[in-house]
């Protein structure tokens, strides 16, 4: 399988009144044209290692690394002026909280539009097709009027699958997946997911998906990397995830409900201060 994404010692580190705040220590792995999961708790490093690759650390933020390449291109030398032309068109992010992603004074349909038309050099008239097109993908029921609607008139959900089909109009290489159904039904989850995996196996797109539910992961995920305080503790196929070896993800393992198994005392989850360290 052709590599995609190569992340090798990845550190991202933030200034702070106490001094640096490493997000990301020692990360590694790489990617090809398949579905790769990330999980961890609150604060282990996620989403930074996914704006690391977007260029999106922010101002103070510092990005070091053996290597980080996206295909043949280097990302550790790229200007902001070169990350501008790769975001969106190779590497697309779908972010966490999709208030931040979609702009407040512009339709949902005419954001869409735009940035196909930005991305493809499509005419008006074809970028509102492709618009209505990926509206209706992402399973909005009522296109046309959807089109016309600014993103504090739709619901949570509805902006979450707006801000997905803005990613995959440009038909990016990489997706980056940022709980990407976390505000959704269980059933839009699972549309969304069989949309996702479609563009996986039809188009030959990298998906790294980013969530704290290890459930939907490992069902979902050809692979899956455990966070744990900025460090990648485990990585397996998922088929093999009930073998993990490293104390956390067993902690989280063994904390998942299943179905049909009454418990009365919810097993909790026991850390010790050597993972963050590296043990
Ligand atoms: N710009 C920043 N400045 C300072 N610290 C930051 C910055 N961005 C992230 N961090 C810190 O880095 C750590 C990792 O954050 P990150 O957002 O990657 O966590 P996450 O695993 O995505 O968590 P969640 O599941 O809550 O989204 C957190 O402790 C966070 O406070
Ligand atoms: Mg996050």
């Amino acid at each position: 399988m052709s590599t995609l994404l190569t992340v090798r010692n990845l550190w991202v580190t933030h200034p702070g009144d106490q001094g640096d705040f490493v997000a990301v220590r020692n990360v590694s792995f790489s990617l090809g044209r398949e579905r790769l999961g990330i999980v961890g708790e609150s604060g282990s490093g996620k989403s930074t290692t996914g704006r690391a690759i977007m260029g999106l650390v922010g101002a103070l933020g510092r990005v070091q690394a053996e290597e980080l390449r996206l295909g043949e291109t280097d990302l550790l030398a790229l200007s902001e002026r070169g990350f501008r032309k790769l975001r969106g068109r190779r590497v697309a992010m779908v972010l966490q909280d999709p208030k931040y992603a979609l702009n407040p004074v512009m339709s949902i349909g005419h954001q869409i539009a735009e940035t196909h038309r930005a991305h493809m050099r499509a005419g008006s008239r074809a970028a509102r097709l492709a618009a209505l097109k990926m509206l209706e993908a992402v399973r909005i029921r009522d296109p046309e009027r959807v089109y016309g609607l600014y993103p504090h008139q739709v619901s949570g959900g509805m902006g979450q699958r707006a801000m997905i089909a803005m990613m995959l109009i440009a038909e990016p290489e990489l997706l980056i997946a940022d709980e990407p159904t976390s505000a959704l039904d269980a059933t839009i989850q699972t549309q969304v997911l069989a949309i996702l995996d479609e563009l996986v196996r039809v188009r030959g797109m990298g998906l790294m998906l980013i969530s704290h539910n290890l459930h939907l992961v490992s069902a979902f995920c050809d692979r899956v990397l455990v966070m744990y305080a900025g460090r990648v503790v485990e990585a397996c196929d998922s088929g093999r995830l009930h073998q993990a070896q490293h104390p956390y993800t067993r902690g989280l393992l063994a904390a998942l409900p299943e179905l049909g198994h009454r418990r009365d005392i919810l097993p909790q989850l026991q850390r010790d201060p050597a993972w963050a360290a590296g043990a």
